[in-house]
């Protein structure tokens, strides 16, 4: 269908407080998305019924991170005025949409999605059987991105499967019913490291569970903690005077990710730009101690700012009940209107006219 309209939607899974890997891999980019006034309509989902699919037995650790969530979506910079912030368990629309795509889309095909894939060896589900509502959680997602006639998902780069399956399923929809979904593209961050920002201490993505985050909402003396105390380094790099490596080297993968030539003015002039600081570390002596120092005020700079916000946000939480009530209702047009039109293309809009009455009345006239 052509829409000139550019539509973000774009989304996460409310069960825990947003770390660093979620910040450079993602809600940086959607506040720039954001203030570049590019985009005709931006969205950003809180998916708690996603989240419920590998959470049903703990739906209270769903119902609090919400709050979590929005603080830090509100403390980087995500403005209610610009951005429509919503819940997913509020958008009726959602669930219906996604009971119709279900019929477009094959258990093989939802089997071989990669995501899909790992995140069942991940929760155990192979062994213990694998419910139903989290094996359909990516048609679920088509309906979320459809719902919202989205043209662009920023996400990060694990979810390009979900957007290549809804991509599939809005082909299908068009070909089977006619021309009604809009087919959206997934964004995924330029930068390499910013894609799938390690933990600190090297293992490949940042979780709750390893322990190995830093969230946004972290005190300075985490952060301190988790880089002083935690990150990985070069562990063939035992003296000073000694050749340095960079692979591997957590501490350069986050300054990779984060620093910016005025870090260095700013913090450690010795250098001008990162590509001086890695060449005298390569050449050896200089200590990780120097290097750590200098990742932990590049943090700074960009945490604290945030941390002050939440705050603020964090008392006067009516605020932030309102923008979510407001941003949900804003939501529940868009996504009804998309139901709609899904229901009309599909011919089962019987009870939104009576229309139907006489077409009924016709058929039963014909002889049988
Ligand atoms: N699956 C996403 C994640 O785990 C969250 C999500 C739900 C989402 N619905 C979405 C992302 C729609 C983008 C668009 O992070």
């Amino acid at each position: 269908m052509e829409n000139q309209k550019k539509i973000i939607l774009t989304g996460d899974r409310p069960t825990g407080r947003l770390h660093l890997g979620h910040y450079v891999g993602s809600l940086k980019r959607r506040v720039e998305l954001q203030n570049s006034g590019e985009f005709d309509d931006i969205n950003i989902l809180i998916a708690d019924d996603q989240a419920l699919t590998d959470n049903a037995d703990n739906p209270g650790k769903i119902r609090d991170n919400i709050i979590n969530v929005v603080l830090d979506y509100l403390s980087v910079g995500i403005d209610p005025d610009k951005s429509t912030i919503c819940v997913q368990s509020a958008l009726p629309a959602l669930h219906s949409l996604t009971f119709y795509y279900m019929n477009l889309v094959t258990t093989a095909r939802v089997s071989r999605n990669p995501t899909v894939k790992s995140e069942i060896q991940m929760r155990g589900f192979a062994d213990e059987g694998l419910p139903v509502g989290f094996f359909c959680y990516p048609i679920s997602q088509a309906a979320d991105i459809t719902a919202f006639d989205a043209t662009v998902v920023p996400v990060g780069e694990d979810q390009l499967p979900m957007i290549e399956q809804t991509r599939e399923i809005v082909e299908k929809f068009n070909k089977t019913y006619g021309d009604t979904l809009v087919l959206p593209k997934a964004m995924i961050p330029e930068n390499e490291t910013q894609r799938r920002l390690p933990g600190v201490d090297g293992k490949a993505k940042m979780s709750k569970s390893l322990g190995n985050c830093i969230y946004l909402s972290d005190s300075p003396k985490t952060v301190k903690k988790q880089v002083n105390g935690k990150m990985f380094t070069d562990p063939q790099h035992l003296r000073i005077e000694d050749p340095g490596h960079l692979e591997g080297n957590v501490v350069f993968t986050y300054l990779d990710a984060l620093c910016r030539d005025d870090h260095f003015a700013s913090y450690l002039p010795d250098y001008n730009n990162l590509d001086e600081m890695k060449e005298h570390y390569k050449r050896g002596g200089l200590g990780d101690g120097v290097c750590k120092k200098f990742l932990i005020s590049v943090l700074e700079e960009e945490l604290q700012p945030i941390r002050e916000s939440r705050e603020k946000w964090a008392s006067n939480i009516g605020d932030v009940y309102d923008i979510l009530a407001d941003g949900i209702r804003r939501a529940r047009e868009k996504t009804d209107a998309t139901l709609l039109r899904v229901q009309k293309s599909m011919r089962i809009d019987y009870f939104d006219d009576r229309k139907i009455v006489s077409e009924w009345e016709k058929l039963l006239k014909q002889p049988m």
